[in-house]
């Protein structure tokens, strides 16, 4: 079984990608788990189609478990959740030998995560995250939080998941537009510092797009293991892990701006990923053949390059800055040196970022 070793001291973990593994999770969970209570949380569309065979592996390997169904939807990765979960953690008895499983995107892997880093001071969970950007994202490093009615993610903890298991299988019935924005992820992991990757994604992007497994495990897998090396090297966000926030800064901002109705998270990215090219190249830093090899490899992956004409640079920039990435007052940004390399700046005037914005729009 391919697995990546994410090594963390104590906090040490295997993450698991294969295909038609769901059915293993009880076998897998097993010499881990230091009792059979187990608590599946999933959402109401990921429950549909993967509940049954993850709680009858459970059952089989001896476990107790249950299953508590989530709306569907990131409003609900919410205070209200958090302690509707916690009421069920109570009312099952549940302590700190149980297992917490969290089934589904990063909306469930996020709230479950919290939840279990929260009760009791902390309690073991699984990751068994179903859609690509949560198993090449969400799922690996340990951030865990929940939204609060004033911003995203502004509550939660470092918690290490025990096990992360991935199934290439369950993104079968994930919609085209999810694998586009999960595979925006992927390529940032090559163009900040994997040029294999990176090329692996151009010569197989058709069988990528038709959810070929073989490929699907290599590139998830290799995925993973760039992250990890990152988050390993940097556990708790003070300086390196930065770099995977290639394309974020923009990303994120534009995202704010548009309510977070319009954009899949990828989508955003991608567009950022553009713009900090294009700046890179302005600033003499990067080769402009580089930026539109990166800029073809999006595109031909069906994901958007563009800001929307609507967007002022000027507003974006202001968005920008309220971003928690603006440490101490500058607007620290990821740029890139070639694909493959990344740096991190803080000295670039708002005009210069203004421009590369404009640019953006079209081209
Ligand atoms: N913790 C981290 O490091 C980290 C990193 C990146 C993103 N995130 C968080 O992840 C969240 C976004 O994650 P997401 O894009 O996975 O969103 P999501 O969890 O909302 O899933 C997207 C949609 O796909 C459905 N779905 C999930 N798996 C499916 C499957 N296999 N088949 C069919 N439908 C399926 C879900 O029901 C949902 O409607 C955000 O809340 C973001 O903040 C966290
Ligand atoms: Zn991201």
């Amino acid at each position: 079984m391919p697995s990546i070793r994410v090594e963390l001291g104590e906090n040490s973990y295997p993450i698991i990608v294969d295909q038609g593994v769901l059915n293993q999770l009880g076998s897998l969970l097993k010499p881990k788990a230091k009792s059979e209570k187990t608590l599946i949380v999933v959402d109401a569309i990921v429950s549909k189609h993967y509940s049954r065979p993850v709680l009858e592996s459970l059952l089989r390997a001896g476990f107790d478990s249950r299953i508590v169904e989530i709306p569907v939807g990131e409003e609900h990765k919410s205070l209200e959740w958090f302690a509707k979960l916690h009421d069920q953690l109570i009312d099952r008895r549940m302590d700190r030998s149980s297992t917490l499983i969290a089934l589904g995107g990063g909306v469930i892997g996020d709230l479950a995560g919290f939840v279990a880093a929260t009760y009791m001071r902390g309690i073991p969970y699984v990751q068994v995250p179903t859609t690509l950007l949560a198993q090449v994202d969400a799922s690996v490093g340990g951030k865990t939080a929940i939204n609060h009615p004033k911003g995203k993610n502004l509550i939660g903890a470092f918690h290490q998941p025990k096990l992360v298991l991935i199934d290439v299988a369950t993104l079968q019935s994930l919609s085209p537009r999810d694998i586009r924005s999960g595979l925006a992820e992927i390529i940032k992991h090559g163009v900040i510092m994997d040029v294999p990757l990176f090329d692996q994604i151009e010569a197989n992007l058709d069988a990528i797009l038709d959810l070929e497994g073989s490929v699907l495990i290599d590139i998830i897998a290799r995925s993973c293991a760039d992250k990890v090396k990152v988050v390993t090297q940097d556990e708790k966000e003070s300086g390196l892990r930065e770099i995977l926030n290639y394309g974020h800064t923009f990303g994120h901002a534009l995202e704010a701006l548009t309510d977070y109705n319009t954009y899949r998270h990828g989508e955003a990215v991608a567009i950022g990923m553009n713009c900090a090219a294009q700046l890179s190249v302005n600033l003499g830093m990067l080769d402009a053949a580089d930026r539109k090899r990166q800029k073809n490899l999006l595109q031909r992956a069906g994901l958007p390059v563009h800001f929307p004409s609507e967007i002022q640079p000027e507003q974006l920039i202001e968005t920008m800055y309220l971003d928690k990435k603006a440490r101490g007052g500058r607007l620290r940004l990821i740029l890139a040196k070639r694909i493959g390399g990344v740096m991190i700046r803080n000295d670039v005037d708002d005009t210069t970022i203004a421009e590369a914005i404009a640019q953006c729009m079209k081209d």
